[in-house]
């Protein structure tokens, strides 16, 4: 089996210090006031007097809060008097505290502003004997100063559980979830035409310890309709392999939630009657992990620790998915769950593989995401195969290594924003790269933190820390 080496495993918490400013003036800066732990000591050379004389810090510091929870990733800093020069660069808005927090207004000697920057340096000019606080702390100043974030306060990713981090409100459709396409044909378990029929390095429990949640089963054969396949090709294992899996992943990280879609794939026989009550069974017999079956999606705190049926047979439970055959792009009747599915492109004319029609597929679905928290669920599938005549030579591995780079080509452009794009379903997401950095970016798309790179890791930006002057 292939060694998986997650992403985040063995890094430490690190702060990045990036170069200063090169015309940073340095100005006098007094002890910051440490909010926290001693709210009423003042540090040395802190002007009480001064402070004193400011009107309701305790609003504008509540004010703070609020922000800091809706910009996780932005700095915040708020200030009296409107400076000469604001911030230009980077600014997502600057807004007058009154306008959020009335208890400031009352005092009309104040007029509070409030900044909230990505990044960048910001130049205040004629402030006097101001104070600032900067994440929550506050600090006083005696001239003209620059803001220089200097430092990025960076957290490595745990992709094991992500979804910790996500707010419980939202609905399973409502945020990103890398997923895997044919999520059990790991390629040593495919006993014939292995390359043809393998779309995963990486075992289930791997999958899942590297941020994947979203898992597409195929099942079925003449002597046991819940041994998993890929087509026409039987794999090594059954669905129970799989489910105990989940359990296990589950018991020990209860803040997940797994997406689980099964669908029977034999075309040697139909699908037998009690292929549901089997499956039941299974779901109900305490070994075999804890289902949310209803046919409607749940939003992530009721499906913590649970695994969410996703139906691709015939039956009544679970969240009904109609995927259609090869679809760019479908819609069901009901207009709960949309598809991409081009997992077979006509090829071009010269035999080879028509990479632009199914990224053009996958693109548009990721360009019209769906909001946050949507009820729609959108499922995006990035495989595809050809496996007629010469262009059998295009297996899984071969598309994969072509719209995964696109993908992350994708990802890059947008690093700083967020975005529901749904399930996004990949064969071989440990390519490129083999570090998971992709499934990774994905899913936290979905929680609202900014990625960056540090040093060739992808990490979640916790918060910038923008600190006083070079
Ligand atoms: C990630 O979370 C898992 C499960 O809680 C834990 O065992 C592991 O040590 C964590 N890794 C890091 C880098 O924090
Ligand atoms: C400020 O408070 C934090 C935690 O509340 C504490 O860890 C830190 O040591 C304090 N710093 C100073 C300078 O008192
Ligand atoms: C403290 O602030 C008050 C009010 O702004 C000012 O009059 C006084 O000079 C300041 N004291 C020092 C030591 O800066
Ligand atoms: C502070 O800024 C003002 C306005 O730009 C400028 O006139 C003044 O010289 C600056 N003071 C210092 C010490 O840089
Ligand atoms: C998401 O939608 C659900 C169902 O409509 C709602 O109860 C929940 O409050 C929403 N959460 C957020 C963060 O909007």
């Amino acid at each position: 089996m292939k060694a998986i080496h997650p992403l985040i495993a063995a890094v430490p918490l690190l702060l990045a210090r990036t170069s200063a400013h090169p015309h940073t003036q340095r100005f006098p800066l007094l002890q910051p006031r440490n909010d926290t732990t001693n709210p009423n000591l003042d540090p040395p050379g802190w002007n009480s007097t001064a402070l004193a004389a400011l009107p309701k810090i305790e609003s504008a510091h509540t004010q703070l809060s609020v922000l800091k929870s809706a910009y996780p990733s932005h700095g915040i800093f708020i200030v009296h008097n409107t400076p000469y020069t604001v911030p230009t660069s980077n600014l997502l808005f600057t807004q007058k505290v009154h306008s959020l927090d009335p208890g400031i207004i009352w005092d009309s000697t104040y007029l509070w502003n409030t900044y909230v920057v990505s990044s960048g340096t910001f130049t205040f000019s004629t402030i006097y004997n101001q104070d600032f606080l900067l994440g929550g702390r506050y600090y006083q100043y005696q001239d003209n100063i620059t803001f220089v974030p200097v430092a990025k306060q960076t957290t490595a990713i745990n992709t094991t559980t992500w979804m910790a981090n996500i707010d419980g409100s939202l609905l399973v459709s409502g945020f990103t979830i890398p997923g895997t396409h044919d999520s059990a044909a790991q390629t040593s378990r495919v006993s014939w035409l292995p390359e043809l029929g393998g779309t995963q390095s990486s075992s289930i429990p791997d999958q899942l310890l590297n941020g994947i949640r979203f898992f597409d089963l195929r099942v079925g054969s003449a002597s046991d309709p819940l041994k998993l396949r890929h087509g026409m090709l039987e794999l090594e294992g059954t669905a129970q392999d799989v489910f105990r899996n989940f359990q296990d992943f589950l018991t020990s990280h209860p803040s997940e939630t797994i997406l689980c879609s099964i669908k029977w794939d034999f075309d040697g026989a139909g699908q037998p009657a009690d292929f549901e009550s089997r499956l039941e069974s299974l779901f109900n017999d305490g070994n075999h992990g804890n289902w949310y079956t209803s046919p409607t999606l749940p939003k992530l705190d009721d499906a913590r620790g649970k695994i969410v049926l996703l139906r691709r047979y015939g039956g009544n439970l679970g969240f009904y998915m109609d995927v259609a055959n090869n679809t760019p792009d479908h819609t069901d009747s009901t207009g709960q769950f949309r598809v991409q599915d081009l997992y077979s492109p006509s090829t071009l004319s010269d035999g080879t593989p028509d990479y632009n029609t199914k990224w053009n597929a996958v693109n548009h679905f990721l360009e019209t995401h769906r909001p946050s928290n949507s009820s729609q669920l959108n499922l995006n599938f990035l495989s595809a195969v050809n496996i007629e005549g010469v262009t059998m030579l295009y297996k899984p591995g071969v598309w994969a290594n072509e719209i995964n780079a696109r993908m992350q080509t994708w990802l890059d452009t947008i690093e700083s924003q967020t975005a529901n794009l749904g399930i996004v379903a990949m064969d071989f997401p440990d390519v490129p790269g083999g570090d998971w950095e992709f499934a990774i970016k994905e899913a936290m798309m979905g929680s609202g933190q900014t990625l960056v790179h540090v040093a060739g890791q992808v990490k979640l930006t916790e918060r910038l820390i923008l600190t006083n002057f070079a």
